[in-house]
């Protein structure tokens, strides 16, 4: 039996029940391919569950305003993917009428759509016979025809993606694609896949040549960049305080937090003194108080944030405040949001 017969088979024995699975809406798939990109099904699937009610269709999406949408991803990462999510849902609305294109090529020229979920949408609402390559799909064939280009080259990419069309069973694509993700996700899983009891171990290569935790190689191009926060948690008689929206390029677009100042390194209050001064939002006769005596490091897949609040105690009225309590309804990173959960006032 070639390739993809013993795909499918295993699939169609194996497969979970995931509600994208069953529905050909375009809308539907192309929300949970977006949400599932560089996220585990089990952490998704809530999120998913959460925007198809609030936005059953791409015109409620393109309706809502950016803040909800980023509310609603709040905890997911790359917020990114949120806004261009939005952006999309109205591009659709508007060029398309409110239908998703049913190309590939045309599904490609929206915005945060790329290779992969063009080709996942083409493949699941339309059986356009085209293959998809995301980690899973690199994983299992890099293992099973045991090739060690790294999947993250110019050459890698354009091996694999030949690989995968060349093996891929184009008369039962949308099964064929759902099953070879599953499989990679479920049965070859990067660590401790299921060997012993695999229906292609006879003729994967890698677990005939003993290679299986050696493949997919990936080239090791992330160099993490180390950032110093310094958040500023101002607080007045009130109970209340102050949130910025982030803007410009860069992590977290659009989402709030409290005043930042960056540093080039850890800082002492008193380094901290004449930095804060400079800031519009806070006044004068605030007292500092480190909370943390250990930073906090957040770690993203290319930075990691050492980070400190302050707490800023002030008998002024803060301009532009809001009560603590009413920060739970806007957007804000992780990082923020947990915090919040540790700090009693
Ligand atoms: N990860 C990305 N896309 C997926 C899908 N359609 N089903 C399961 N896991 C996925």
């Amino acid at each position: 039996m070639s390739f993809a017969p013993k795909i499918l088979n295993w699939y169609y024995e194996h497969q979970r029940n995931l509600p994208w699975r069953e529905t050909r809406d375009p809308y539907k798939v192309w929300l949970s391919e977006i949400i599932l990109q560089q996220t585990r099904v089990a952490q998704g699937m809530p999120y998913y569950l959460r925007f198809v009610e609030a936005f059953p269709t791409v015109h409620d999406l393109a309706n809502a305003p950016e803040e909800q949408v980023l509310k609603l991803w709040q905890g997911l990462g790359y917020y990114s993917r949120a806004r261009n999510l939005h952006t999309t849902a109205k591009m659709v609305v508007t060029d398309f009428k409110g239908e998703f294109p049913k190309t590939y090529k045309e599904l490609k020229s929206l915005k945060g759509v790329g290779d992969y979920t063009a080709s996942a949408i083409a493949s699941f609402c339309f059986d356009v016979p085209e293959p998809v390559v995301d980690g899973n799909v690199y994983r299992v064939l890099s293992r099973y025809f045991g090739v060690d280009i790294p999947i993250n080259s110019t050459q890698g990419i354009k091996y694999f993606k030949e690989l995968a069309r060349e093996v891929m069973d184009a008369e039962n694509i949308r099964d064929y694609n759902q099953g070879i993700m599953e499989f990679g996700a479920v049965q070859c899983a990067p660590k401790k896949p299921y060997c012993l009891l695999c229906p292609l171990q006879e003729s994967c290569v890698a677990l005939q040549k003993n290679k299986v935790d050696q493949l997919p190689v990936k080239l090791n191009k992330t160099k993490v960049r180390n950032r110093y926060f310094n958040y500023m948690v101002l607080l007045d008689d009130d109970g209340n305080t102050v949130l910025e929206q982030r803007k410009g390029k860069g992590i977290w677009q659009n989402l709030y937090q409290f005043p930042l100042i960056e540093s080039g390194k850890m800082l002492q209050a008193e380094e901290l003194m004449p930095l804060m001064l400079k800031k519009d939002a806070i006044p004068e006769t605030a007292s500092l108080s480190l909370y943390n005596k250990e930073p906090i490091v957040h770690k993203l897949s290319h930075q990691h944030l050492h980070t400190q609040f302050w707490i800023l105690k002030t008998s002024d009225i803060l301009e532009e405040g809001i009560p603590w309590e009413g920060i739970r309804d806007f957007p804000v990173p992780v990082l923020i949001a947990d915090f919040i959960k540790t700090l009693k006032i």
